[in-house]
């Protein structure tokens, strides 16, 4: 998949990209990316991007031609083949997992961070397809939104992680959370691994993570729990296992 970043500060971008498992994705070409200076594309030879606001209002507000220069040189670059483009900003509609999914199967995603106030509504009407925000909150400038909705998307990319069991069960899947996890030692500070997860058992380890990730999504997102139907017996295990914690 090709990513794209239109940002005023790419080396932002570039750098938590390039490290870790999208760094390493990027390095093994399983997907790209290109961070472009949208102020290469300034309209004068000062850099300029920006402007006051008709209309009065504080704060600048980012032009529509270097934006939209910006966006026109990797369309040309790509034969003309516009990236399915998302600007980046609190107004958009929240980030989850199921957009990320969605996002995982084109093979391009272009992302526009704005920075000071935003930018210009027409050049976002004129080429963005959807507008996305990572939550309720506002930030400086659009940069660490790019960079959550690149690495959530590109783990979900086939051979970016080392198997697809990675991300299948994890949280937000399924519509709850991921159980309980534990590694060794199996006893640290009088605190004791589960004895099923010892026992070699393999349906009665499903079973309990199972129950465990019901339980933990009643215990931390319980939002969560009331888009599932969870049958009486379920529920007793659910008690049952919480009571042993
Ligand atoms: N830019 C500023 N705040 C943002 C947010 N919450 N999500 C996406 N982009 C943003």
């Amino acid at each position: 998949m090709d990513f794209y970043v239109e940002t005023l500060f790419p080396e932002q971008v570039d750098s938590f990209l390039r490290a870790s498992i999208t760094g390493r994705a990027l390095t093994r070409g399983i997907i790209s990316l290109e961070c472009l200076n949208i102020r290469d594309f300034a309209v004068n030879d000062y850099g300029k991007v920006d402007d006051t606001m008709y209309g009065g209002g504080t704060g600048m507000l980012m032009q529509c031609g270097p934006v939209y220069d910006c966006w026109k040189s990797v369309v040309d670059n790509r034969g003309g083949k516009a990236p399915y483009t998302v600007y980046v900003s609190p107004k958009g509609s929240v980030l989850t997992q199921a957009k990320a999914r969605e996002l995982a199967s084109r093979d391009s995603l272009l992302i526009i961070c704005g920075h000071y106030e935003g930018i210009d509504s027409r050049v976002i009407d004129e080429i963005c397809d959807e507008e996305i925000s990572i939550g309720d909150y506002v930030l400086t400038g659009g940069e660490i939104a790019a960079v959550t909705i690149i690495d959530c998307v590109s783990r979900m990319i086939p051979g970016v992680l080392p198997s697809e069991d990675a991300y299948m069960n994890e949280s937000h899947m399924s519509g709850t959370l991921e159980g309980r996890q534990f590694t060794k030692p199996s006893e640290w500070h009088g605190r004791k691994v589960p004895d099923v997860l010892m026992s070699g058992d393999q349906a009665a380890i499903d079973e309990y993570n199972r129950i465990s990730a019901l339980v933990e999504t009643w215990q931390k997102r319980p939002d969560m729990l009331e888009r599932l139907e969870i049958s009486e017996a379920d529920w007793e295990k659910m008690l049952a296992m919480q009571k042993a914690l």
